[in-house]
């Protein structure tokens, strides 16, 4: 299979900060693969890199074959990118339907259609029970379903997801678990920023990992849990 997403010697500066340095790497299309770090190592920096929300430095960016480097969210969200956001974009006056069916809009111009899609959305992650329910209303696990649920409603090939199973309870995490997978299944390749290695290395194809903001690893998630420069970066700087 081919790259759907090339990452290519990116780097995001933020005044004396290098918050991405020169990070390359590749996701195939089909694959679900993990993007881990420690905190502030720089994954939600390069989401905002790949789904338009900021500008690298430098570098480039290749989707599905074409240089995207620079676009903007809309365009990322038309060519089929998906994303998710750790603090999380609901808009809690609105219902449930009503926050997928705005996120549809990107999408479909047609209101119709993007009601359809809300609706599809809502039986692929299981909010059916919550639709009309205002989004503030919703516990934190259900915001996060609700956060994925957004991302899904454009209908990705590409789906970007930023710790959306961080403070789910077990139960919750698995159910979500289950949701990135029949999503996968249904063909959309995922890139997802997670913190918890039980979850990762059962689920990814692949992990990539950061540490202040460089690529220090890739590669199988057996392999990449037994990297003396990961477990350097995990556990090197508590010890
Ligand atoms: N808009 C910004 N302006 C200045 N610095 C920023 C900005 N956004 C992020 N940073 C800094 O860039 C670095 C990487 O941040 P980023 O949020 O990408 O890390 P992360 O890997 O997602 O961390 P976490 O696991 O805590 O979510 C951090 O040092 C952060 O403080
Ligand atoms: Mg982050």
């Amino acid at each position: 299979m081919s790259d759907i997403l090339r990452v290519d010697g990116i780097s995001c500066r933020f005044g004396g900060l290098l918050a991405n340095n020169d990070i390359s790497f590749g996701v195939e299309e089909g694959a679900i693969m993990g993007l881990i770090g420690p905190n502030g190592a720089g994954k939600s920096t390069l989401f905002s890199i790949i789904a338009g929300d900021r500008r690298p430095t430098a570098g480039r960016l290749h989707y599905a074959g074409r240089d995207v480097t620079g676009w903007r969210p809309h365009q990322a969200a038309r060519a089929g990118v998906g994303r998710t956001f750790q603090l999380m974009r609901v808009f809690g006056s609105m219902t449930v339907a009503e926050n997928l069916a705005t996120a549809a809009y990107l999408r479909h111009r047609r209101r119709r259609d993007a009601q359809r899609r809300a609706e599809e959305v809502i039986a692929e992650v299981g909010l059916g029970e919550l639709a009309d329910a205002p989004a503030a209303s919703l516990t934190a696990g259900w915001k996060k379903r609700l956060e994925m649920a957004r991302a899904v409603a454009v209908e990705p090939r590409l789906l970007l997801l930023d710790e959306v199973l961080s403070g789910l309870t077990p139960a919750e995490a698995n159910e979500a678990v289950g949701i990135v997978r029949r999503l996968n299944e249904r063909g959309i390749t995922v890139l997802m920023v997670e913190h918890v290695m039980e979850i990762i290395m059962p689920l990814c194809d692949r992990v990539v990992v950061l540490d202040h903001g460089e690529k220090i690893c890739a590669g199988p998630p057996a392999e990449v849990v037994r990297d003396p420069a990961v477990i350097e970066a995990y556990l090197g700087r508590e010890a």
